[in-house]
């Protein structure tokens, strides 16, 4: 890499300006208290991305009520005062070492497999959930049947989405990400198997991510025009890796654009390879999920799946593919993966060990 990369030129994400393309993707690290509240721990793991140069840190999944959203057990929250004010601690440490952070708002649904609030999980219809618990996270075993829900809870869910926006906002975050991947509630909304709805939020895909469009719209309004706010979509989820959206182009054409009128400030692809077409030839021409999501949406786009080699960083962004990469495991096999991309310096090979037998935060993650 050199001074000149396409990597380490600054960019304006709504009203947020980031030092560098670089972020570190969400990691679930069930390191709060059994009560959601962000530990000491937490603030020491999230500084050391922002010590090791990346521009962006965004958070794990965080929990936005205290409802049927919390998805494991330790996971943080930021569904009451309590909650925000712990992350005050982690968002300063990040800040004071020259990095920015956003907070990832997410809802399990049906992939809800332990909450400390609420007994039974919810989704948009009674489909159980494919394959098995993480154990990683302390879950085994099947999933719980969902109990579908109601009309009144889905604008109930949508109002805490934004007041946990508000709270984060006053915390201090610089943006809030709203979680519409990976199989989560938002996703299971979006998806045509697990949402067998008959009413507007069920049938076609216009339909199908109508709940995506007004949550983005009531964090939009609650956050006000002036604060950075996006949204990370997948066609994979945690418990189906290889799922496609069955109307290829033609739904990324319908979902980006509709989350961008929405007012989301950046949209965030997440793939196995990223690098990869995103749909078979029948029903695209061929392009990556970002490509498609820069295309159709016309906002900044982060990307992310298997981007730690920096060519391959750079090259999606050299390529116009995408604005921003986001690392997971990479960057936790290596906390300073900017500085060792700049200088060139070898990287370090993640290894599964460090979320083994449980994926808490590790001392020598500290
Ligand atoms: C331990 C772990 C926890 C994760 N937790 C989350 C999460 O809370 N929210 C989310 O959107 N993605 C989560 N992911 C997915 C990552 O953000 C990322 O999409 C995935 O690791 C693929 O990127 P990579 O190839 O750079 O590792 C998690 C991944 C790992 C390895």
């Amino acid at each position: 890499m050199t001074p000149d990369s396409p990597l380490l030129h600054p960019i304006k994400i709504g009203p947020l300006v980031l030092k560098n393309r670089i972020a570190v993707a969400p990691m679930t690290r069930i390191s709060a208290t059994e009560d959601g509240v962000a530990t000491e721990d937490m603030q020491r793991y999230y500084a050391r991305f922002a010590k090791g140069g990346f521009g962006l840190i965004i958070t794990e999944g965080t929990y936005p009520d205290l409802s049927y959203s919390q998805g494991y057990l330790y996971q943080p929250g930021i569904a009451n005062e309590q909650q925000a004010e712990a992350w005050r601690p982690v968002v300063n440490a990040v800040h004071e070492a020259g990095a920015k952070i956003v907070l990832q708002l997410m809802h399990a649904g049906a992939l809800s497999q332990g909450n400390r609030w609420k007994e039974g999980s919810i989704g948009p219809s009674a489909v159980q959930p494919k394959g098995e618990q993480l154990a990683f996270y302390r879950g085994a075993g099947a999933y719980a049947m969902p109990r579908e829900i109601t009309l009144d809870e889905i604008s109930q869910l949508t109002q805490d989405f934004a007041t946990a926006a508000k709270r984060a906002q006053h915390a201090g975050f610089d943006g809030v990400e709203i979680h519409g991947a990976n199989g989560y509630i938002l996703d299971q909304f979006l998806t045509d198997y697990t949402n067998q709805r008959t009413d507007r939020y069920g049938g076609s895909t216009e339909n199908r991510v109508r709940l995506l469009v007004e949550v983005a719209r009531a964090v939009r309004a609650m956050v006000g025009a002036d604060y950075t706010v996006g949204m990370r979509i997948s066609q994979g989820k945690v418990n189906d890796y290889v799922h496609k959206w069955a109307n290829g182009q033609a739904d990324a054409q319908i979902i980006f654009q509709q989350l961008a009128a929405a007012g989301v400030d950046y949209l965030h692809t997440t793939e196995h390879e990223a690098q990869a077409a995103a749909f078979g030839t029948t029903n695209s021409d061929g392009g990556t999920l970002a490509g498609y999501a820069k295309h159709f949406g016309r906002v900044p786009v982060i990307a992310n799946g298997k981007l730690g080699s920096p060519e391959a960083a750079n090259a999606i962004l050299a390529d116009g593919k995408a604005d921003i990469i986001a690392l997971g495991k990479t960057a936790l096999a290596n906390r300073d993966w900017p500085q060792r991309a700049a200088n060139r310096q070898p990287l370090e090979e993640f290894d599964f060990a460090v979320l083994q037998p449980l994926a808490h935060i590790k001392p020598s993650e500290l």
